[in-house]
């Protein structure tokens, strides 16, 4: 049985000040970290504040980079290195996010190149896949996806495969208030984890946890979850905001 886990992803929204209010709220609200991991990805101006305030409560918030360099350091101007955010406090990275891959064109090879950065300085990793749109209606959502998954963990061995969660996050349902339904999500879901046991094996596959990301919101995560191969949710929007992040997080009841 995987664990659930539920991830704000706070993209570029709040600076320091609004992200440690934030965390400050989430952390007073009543969470069973027995029974669901929770995490973070703050902005890196906020990493070292969030980090240190979830560390001084002492809860068991994991605490992700939404992005680094695939460098390790040196003469890469504007760039943050995987040992920086890991200097900061962040426990993990998000990686391949649409984000990145539409607006600032990262491709799979850089993408493979990122997971092994990170993976190399002590950062678990969230590897986001997804089709576009273009993608889904030309029948070929599957195949992009499980190519992005082969891509992304190229060279990524058994010893390290387990610091790895997935995400799969639909590009025509991050930030548009669509969502795939909980079946077309767990279709994909599913070939996503035979993919990962032709790579892995069926018993390493099956403790990968794979998130689901676009559009989640409270009203709609239980039905999500209760999908055999959704294990959990990336979640942008609904994080920004305390009571709806505590309502995902615990869609248990
Ligand atoms: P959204 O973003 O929940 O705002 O759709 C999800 C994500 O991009 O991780």
């Amino acid at each position: 049985m995987r664990k659930p886990y539920i991830y704000g992803n706070w993209k570029m929204n709040l600076d320091m000040h609004g992200s440690s209010d934030l965390i400050s709220s989430i952390l007073s609200v009543k969470i069973d970290y027995t029974k669901v991991d929770v995490g973070v990805a703050p902005d890196f101006s906020s990493l070292y504040k969030v980090s240190q305030t979830i560390k001084q409560m002492g809860y068991p918030i994991s605490v992700a980079a939404q992005n680094i360099s695939a460098e390790e350091k040196g003469a890469f101007t504007g760039d943050v290195s995987a040992a920086m955010v890991f200097a900061a406090g962040a426990d993990s990275t998000i990686l391949g996010h649409s984000e990145r891959r539409m607006i600032f064109a990262e491709g799979d090879e850089l993408i493979n190149q990122k997971v092994k950065t990170a993976l190399r300085n002590n950062l678990d990793v969230i590897l986001c896949v997804g089709e576009t749109l273009d993608e889904r209606e030309s029948g070929v959502a599957a195949d992009r996806v499980v190519y992005q998954v082969g891509m992304g963990l190229k060279d990524i061995g058994m010893d390290r495969i387990n610091r790895v969660t997935l995400a799969y996050e639909p590009v025509w349902a991050i930030g548009t208030g669509k969502t795939a339904t909980p079946a077309d999500a767990e279709d994909i879901h599913g070939k996503i984890r035979t993919q990962l046991s032709k790579m892995y094996g069926p018993v390493v596959a099956e403790k990968i946890r794979i998130l689901y990301g676009g559009s989640v919101k409270p009203d709609n995560v239980s039905a999500l979850m209760m999908r055999e191969n959704i294990d959990g949710a990336l979640v942008g929007g609904a994080s920004l905001d305390a009571t709806s992040f505590a309502k995902l997080v615990n869609f248990n009841g």
